[in-house]
This record gives C-alpha cells, sequence and structure tokens, in this order.
C-alpha cells in the first residue's frame, strides 16, 4: 500500500510486520548511534492543520533517525491564513520535491482527499474524529510490550468516544490483533453506532476497570463539541475519572494507558497517571519507533 490513511484498510499481517520492523528500530534508537541511513534520498513534510505536541515531534524525530531530509508546516502562521486551499498548499509543497506528506488536519477525510489529488505517500497523522492510525499502532505495540502479546487481552476504552478518533483507530487495531474491546463513557459521549462496531459497552467505569486488564483512558475534547454536552468536566470527574482510590478497590493488576494531552483531575488523577500502572511515556517513546517503521515499509511504495 502507498499510503497509511487508516487501521481500517490494514490487515493483521501488515501490523505485525509494523511492529516486527518497529522492534528493530526500537533497538537502533536506543544504541549510542541512534540513525539509520534508510531514508537518506527521500524528503518528508509534516504538514499540520491542527495543533499537536507528540504527534508532530514524534513524526519529526522519526524521520530524522532514518536521515530523511524534513520540512514541518504548521497551517497557524501560513498563507491557509489568507484563504489557500488545502490542495492547493500540499501541492506548493510537493513543488519542491517532497516524497512524502504527514498530514493533520481536522476534517475526517481530509488525507484521502488528498489522496486522491497527489502523487506523494500520505501518512495520516490524525484526520478529526476519524482516525488517528499510528497512535493506535504505538498503543498496541506498547500492549504487547508490556503484556507480551495483544491476542486475548481485554482492553477498556473509557472517556469521550463520540470525538475520539484515538478510539476508532484503537478499535479497529486491537481487533485486528484479537484483542477484546470495550468501550466505556456517559451515554452522551458514545456514538449511535458503536455496538455495530463488536465493541462491548459499559456506562459505569468500575465494571469497566473490574473487567479489563488495560484501561486506555481517553481526554474530554472540547474542541470538537459543536454543543455542550452532558456531563460538564466537573461531572464527568465525579462519575468517570480513575483516580488510586478507585483502582485500590480492584483485586488485580491493571495498565493505565492515555494517549495524551492528559486533563489532569478530569479524566485521570495524578496518582495513577504517574503511579506505576501508567505506560503513558511508554507509548510516547515507542511512537518513535513505530513511526519510523510506517515510514521505513511506505517509503518508495509507488
Ligand atoms: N496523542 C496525540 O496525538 O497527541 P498530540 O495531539 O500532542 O499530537
Amino acid at each position: 500500500t502507498k499510503h497509511l490513511l487508516g487501521i481500517k484498510g490494514l490487515n493483521e499481517a501488515d501490523i505485525q510486520l509494523i511492529f516486527e520492523t518497529a522492534d528493530n528500530f526500537k533497538e537502533v534508537i536506543n544504541r549510542p548511534i541512534k540513525k539509520v541511513p534508510s531514508l537518506r534520498d527521500i524528503t518528508i513534510a509534516n504538514v499540520f492543520f491542527e495543533n499537536s505536541t507528540r504527534t508532530r515531534l514524534s513524526f519529526e524525530l522519526a524521520e530524522k533517525r532514518l536521515s530523511a531530509d524534513v520540512i514541518n508546516f504548521s497551517s497557524s502562521n501560513s498563507s491557509v491564513k489568507k484563504g489557500e486551499t488545502l490542495v492547493d498548499t500540499v501541492n506548493n509543497i510537493l513543488s519542491m520535491k517532497v516524497d512524502m506528506v504527514v498530514m493533520r488536519h481536522s476534517s475526517p477525510g481530509a488525507p484521502h482527499f488528498l489522496s486522491q489529488n497527489i502523487d506523494a505517500n500520505i501518512v495520516n497523522a490524525g484526520d478529526g474524529t476519524h482516525e488517528h492510525p499510528t497512535q493506535a499502532l504505538l498503543d498496541a505495540f506498547s500492549i504487547r510490550e508490556k503484556l507480551g502479546d495483544v491476542a486475548g487481552k481485554k482492553v477498556a476504552i473509557i472517556g469521550d468516544i463520540l470525538h475520539s478518533r484515538v478510539a476508532l483507530s484503537n478499535i479497529f487495531c486491537l481487533q485486528k490483533l484479537g484483542a477484546e474491546v470495550m468501550v466505556c463513557g456517559p451515554i452522551t459521549l458514545l456514538p449511535k453506532y458503536i455496538s455495530s462496531l463488536g465493541v462491548k459497552v459499559e456506562l459505569d467505569v468500575k465494571k469497566a476497570l473490574e473487567w479489563c486488564d488495560v484501561a486506555n483512558v481517553l481526554r474530554i475534547q472540547l474542541e470538537r463539541q459543536q454543543i455542550k454536552y452532558f456531563p460538564s468536566l466537573r461531572e464527568y470527574s465525579l462519575y468517570y475519572g480513575v483516580d488510586k482510590k478507585l483502582l485500590d478497590q480492584l483485586d488485580k493488576e491493571i495498565v493505565i494507558m492515555h494517549p495524551g494531552p492528559i486533563n489532569r483531575g478530569v479524566e485521570l488523577n495524578s496518582d495513577v497517571a504517574d503511579s506505576e500502572h501508567s505506560i503513558i511515556l511508554n507509548q510516547v517513546e515507542n511512537g518513535v519507533a513505530v513511526r519510523m517503521a510506517v515510514l521505513y515499509l511506505l517509503a518508495g511504495v509507488k
């Protein structure tokens, strides 16, 4: 395949190949000399129409570790502000002989639209409420690293499922790898179609935590909410916030994940985010190796 637009288009073998490639790159980036020459003749543009800390820095580092030439574009200080379109913007970047585009956009489907209009390899770094494929890959890679395998594990995705691209990509990825997936949140933050995806649905966060091996806790995405959803942040934190007191009531081990950025004290308390249960910073570390693998496997595919 030429692009990585979503997890939906991948099969289990594709994901396992990405993981095996990432295993090798993780070893490389822990050596004193962290760079390999694999993408020395490739130029990559990171084109971000939406804010990012982790994904943008992680892609840039992955590209540099692979010896690619890198340019960074952020719409907030660009000529998009003067009315330039998405296709014009990207075509102008491509005229400078760019081979691959890593793109984040607030509109679902923006990278798919772009893939039909330009010739470069495209990697989706998050398109609105739709997919965030490299996040799901690094999440599943981190579960595999922590628990040995993803198959047979019970993963609860807790939070604002309705507005989350991380939730959708995680559901696709975890199911393809043979995990059981549950979503948990207030009914107003669960999409109506959620049961059709073959996931368990739970409204009670304590029951979700009792069921799962891994809890992937998601942020309430206020920036995507067109109307004011019930509950308010205070109510959400009261009924769904994951804290040490809640985990202490469970008679078992549990792994806590979060894609970041965390709203501390809302969906996740610091006494859990910074505890021995948390693999949040391992997820960030693994993101570089996983993105190296994705870029390496796509580079040069026509
Ligand atoms: N997890 C994630 O996508 O974080 P950023 O929005 O900071 O890239």
